[in-house]
């Protein structure tokens, strides 16, 4: 069975929906947050999951390296980014086959404000995008995109809510598309 290691920083509704697939055949080895009160913690424990925090620190370069040898020790086949609010070293991301959930339709409102800088600028639309993480900032290949309608009256809580319904689904969609595509690495 491939490895997976999930990182999320907050709620972590996305990294529930991951452990709840059933169907996903893949073992979560742990769940790694930059947050020691992060609710994700909260979730993977009652999952049975194994979870791992590391704080950013005032040099960056000692997180990144700290998260790497992390990752390193539990070798996993796949890094699932979901609901992480960090930026990933270009070693990490070399390193580890990485996918990320964003609350838009990239190449379309990139960053850390997706869903209120959609709403700031007016459009119709605005959607969930599950890309490989290269090392720029969400600017790698796309894997799956859906749209999601802007509602008159729609606020950026009410719009991310809607977003994260449709999100929770691709990401566990995505998973199981790559996960065949991807080399065991551990056996
Ligand atoms: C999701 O909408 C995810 O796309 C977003 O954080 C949310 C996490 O929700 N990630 C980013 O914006 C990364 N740039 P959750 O904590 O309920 O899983």
């Amino acid at each position: 069975m491939k490895r997976a290691v999930i990182l999320a920083s907050g709620n972590g509704s996305l990294a529930q929906a991951i452990i709840d697939d059933a169907q996903l055949s893949t073992q979560i080895v742990a769940l790694i947050s930059d947050r020691a009160d992060a609710l994700v913690l909260e979730r993977a424990r009652l999952s049975g999951i194994s979870t791992h925090v590391i704080e950013m620190k005032s040099n960056r370069q000692v997180w990144d390296r700290e998260i790497l040898d992390c990752v390193n020790n539990l070798k996993p086949d796949l890094v699932i980014s979901a609901g992480f609010m960090r930026i990933l070293s270009p070693d990490f991301v070399r390193t580890f086959p990485t996918i990320n959930s964003h609350p838009a339709l990239l190449p379309l409102f990139p960053g850390a404000h997706a869903v209120r800088d959609a709403l700031a600028a007016g459009v119709r639309e605005t959607g969930t995008t599950i890309h490989w993480v290269d090392e720029g900032v969400d600017t790698g290949k796309i894997i799956r995109q859906v749209k999601v309608s802007i509602l008159p009256g729609d606020n950026e809580v009410s719009l991310h809510e809607r977003i994260k319904e449709v999100e929770r689904g691709l990401i566990v969609a995505a998973i199981k598309e790559v996960l065949p595509t991807l080399e065991s690495r551990h056996g």
